[in-house]
C-alpha cells in the first residue's frame, strides 16, 4: 500500500510518499481501505512537534508512529473472527486514535476505537470533514454552555474547518452569531448563517462596543485577558489553542468577573463518547443540518502542497487528502 511517514520533525519535505506493507488484522480488529482523511492544522502540528506540548502525543525526538493521521472514511475489506458490528463492504468513518496512522491506504483498527457506519448518502470526503471538524466545533459548542435563541455568540476564525462547523451549530440553536474573519471571506460565513461579520483586518473584536455571552476562538488567535472585556457576566470563552495561561485556568477552574475562559482538548475524549458523537453527527447530516465547507482536495502525492496551504492559515473550511 502506499502511505504518507513524518520520520522526524521539521519542514513539509520532510514528509515522504513510501509503499508498506498492509496490516495483517488481528481478531477483534477490521481492515479498512482509506478513502479519504483530512489535513489539518493538526497534521502541521505533528509533523513540526510544535507546540511542544504536542510531543506529548507524538514523541519527544521524533515522531513515535511513523504513518501520522487520525482521520478515517473508507470501507471494511477485511475483519477479525470476533467482529460482529461490522460487515466486508461497510463504509465506516471515524478516527485512528492515538496511535495514528490514518495517512496509509489501509489500517487495522480494533473495533473498541472510534468508528462507526457512515451514511450511504455521506461521500468519504464529507466524511472525513465531518470527523475531523464537525466532531471537534460539536464538543466545543454543545459541552459547556447552553447555548439558546438568547445567547450572543462570537466565533473567532469563523471561516475555518471548525469555524464554519461551529456557525451551523450555534445556528441550530438559534443563536445570534458573529463571525470573525477577513474581509474574503464575509460572504462565506453569512452563507452558512452568519448574523453579523468582523474583519478582523480592520476592527479587533476586544475592543468593540458589545459583549457576547460565549466566545469561541476556533483558531486560538485572542487571549482571554483581553476578550473578557467584551464577556458578559456570567459568559464564557473557550479556545483550541493550548496557551499556557488558559491551560492553567483550566486546570484551576479559574473565574475572573464571574466570567470563564477554558482550553479543551477534544482528541482525548474517550472512543465510546466518540463514536456516539459520529452517529449524532451522521444524522445531523442526513436532517441537512449541517455540511461542510470543503476548501480543496489533494492526492497523498500532494501531500507536501497540502501541508504547505495548510501552514499558511487561511484555508477556508475543510482539506480532504484523497488516498490514492
Ligand atoms: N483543542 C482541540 O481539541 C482541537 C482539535 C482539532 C483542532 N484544533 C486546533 O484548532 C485550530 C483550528 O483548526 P482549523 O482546522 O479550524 O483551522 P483552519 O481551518 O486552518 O483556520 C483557518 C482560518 O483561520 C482564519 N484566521 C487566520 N488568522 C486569523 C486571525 N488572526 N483572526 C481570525 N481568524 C483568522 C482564516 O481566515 P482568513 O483567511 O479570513 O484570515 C482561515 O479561514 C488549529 O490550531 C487546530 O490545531 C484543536
Amino acid at each position: 500500500m502506499k502511505a504518507i511517514i513524518v520520520s522526524k520533525y521539521g519542514k513539509s519535505d520532510v514528509i515522504k510518499v513510501v509503499e508498506r506493507d498492509i496490516p495483517e488484522i488481528g481478531e477483534s480488529d477490521v481492515l479498512i481501505r482509506i478513502m479519504a482523511s483530512s489535513v489539518s492544522p493538526v497534521d502541521i502540528a505533528f509533523r513540526t512537534g510544535k507546540p511542544f506540548v504536542s510531543r506529548l502525543f507524538t514523541g519527544f525526538n521524533k515522531p513515535k508512529y511513523e504513518i501520522p493521521g487520525d482521520i478515517i472514511a473508507g470501507i471494511v475489506e477485511k475483519k477479525g473472527t470476533e467482529v460482529t458490528q461490522f460487515d466486508i463492504g461497510d463504509r465506516v468513518f471515524g478516527h485512528a486514535g492515538l496511535s495514528f496512522g490514518a495517512q496509509g491506504q489501509y489500517i487495522a483498527l480494533n473495533v473498541k476505537e472510534a468508528i462507526v457506519k457512515m451514511p450511504d448518502e455521506m461521500s468519504f470526503e464529507m466524511a472525513a470533514a465531518f470527523a475531523y471538524s464537525a466532531m471537534t466545533a460539536m464538543a466545543f459548542l454543545e459541552e459547556h454552555y447552553e447555548i439558546t435563541s438568547d445567547t450572543k455568540v462570537l466565533i473567532n476564525g469563523a471561516s475555518g474547518a471548525i469555524g464554519t462547523f461551529a456557525i451551523q451549530f450555534a445556528k441550530q440553536k438559534g443563536a445570534h452569531v458573529t463571525a470573525v474573519c477577513s474581509g474574503g471571506n464575509a460572504e462565506l460565513v453569512m452563507s452558512i448563517g452568519a448574523d453579523a461579520v468582523i474583519d478582523y483586518a480592520k476592527e479587533d473584536f476586544t475592543t468593540m462596543d458589545q459583549s457576547f455571552d460565549f466566545i469561541f476562538d476556533a483558531v486560538g488567535k485572542s487571549n482571554f485577558g483581553k476578550s473578557k472585556q467584551v464577556l458578559k457576566r456570567g459568559g464564557i470563552y473557550l479556545s483550541t489553542v493550548p496557551a499556557f495561561s488558559l491551560m492553567l485556568r483550566t486546570a484551576l477552574k479559574m473565574k475572573s468577573q464571574n466570567k470563564t475562559g477554558k482550553f479543551v482538548a477534544t482528541g482525548l475524549k474517550k472512543p465510546e463518547q466518540k463514536r456516539e458523537d459520529l452517529k449524532k453527527l451522521a444524522n445531523m447530516f442526513l436532517d441537512k443540518q449541517l455540511s461542510a465547507v470543503i476548501d480543496r482536495e489533494y492526492t497523498m502525492d500532494e501531500i507536501i502542497e497540502a501541508h504547505d496551504h495548510v501552514e499558511h492559515g487561511h484555508k477556508r473550511g475543510n482539506i480532504i487528502l484523497k488516498m490514492v
